[in-house]
């Protein structure tokens, strides 16, 4: 059921991307993301076998948003209107925190694509959501997502003893997190529209 809380929203561009609204209409691009075993290594959800899996997948993160428990953005690449990733914040309103997501097809990887996109992305969690706090746990091997922290400023916290299941297995994961008054962006973007 959904409830009446709604979350702000706003659609950035980046020098190479634009941060859009989810929807159906990138399902094909959406499905080679989420089909990619490398991509999906080191993920909570399982890999998309379908484009019906994608499908149900965009319905959940729609509803999820209006219903003001996720805030997803599409990463579409400007120079051939691909979308090459996605980024997620799912907010604890009361406590003033996100816990942060990032995919990216695995032909732009290295490539400072998700640092760029971070930016207004954090931007938008300490000023519009009025977040204090915005964290990540990360599997202890997973070296890009670690690096990829680290050059935005997030913090080591500890290690969370086994909370992750990978492939049937128990494993244990890092917490980084960012506090809004440590948080140094680069101005590298501007907001399109705020929904
Ligand atoms: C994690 C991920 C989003 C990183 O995106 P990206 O656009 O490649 O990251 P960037 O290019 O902005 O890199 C940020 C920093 O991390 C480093 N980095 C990224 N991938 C790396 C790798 N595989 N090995 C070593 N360093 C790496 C970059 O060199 C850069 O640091 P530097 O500028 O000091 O050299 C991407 O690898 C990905 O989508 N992986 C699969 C999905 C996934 O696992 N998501 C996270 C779920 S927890």
């Amino acid at each position: 059921m959904q409830s009446n809380f709604k979350l702000p929203f706003s659609e950035f561009e980046t020098k190479r991307l634009l941060l859009i609204k989810y929807s159906a209409r990138f399902a094909h691009d959406s499905f080679l993301l989420y089909n990619d075993e490398e991509v999906m290594k080191w993920a909570g959800p399982d890999t998309h076998k379908s484009i019906d899996d994608t499908l149900l997948f965009i319905k959940s993160v729609t509803e999820a948003s209006a219903d003001g428990k996720i805030i997803f953005w599409a990463v579409q690449l400007k120079e051939n209107n691909k979308v090459i990733g996605d980024i997620s914040l799912q907010p604890d309103n009361k406590h003033k925190f996100a816990s942060a997501g990032t995919f990216l097809s695995k032909e732009y990887w290295q490539k400072g694509i998700m640092t760029e996109a971070m930016q207004p992305v954090l931007w938008f969690a300490f000023n519009k959501l009025e977040l204090n706090r915005i964290e990540a746990q990360i599997y202890l091997e997973h070296i890009a997502s670690i690096k990829l922290y680290q050059k935005l400023g997030f913090k080591k916290e500890g290690i969370l003893r086994q909370n992750f299941l990978i492939n049937g297995t128990f494993k244990n994961s890092i917490m980084y997190s960012l506090l809004k008054k440590e948080c140094k962006l680069i101005n590298n973007w501007k907001e399109l529209k705020s929904i």
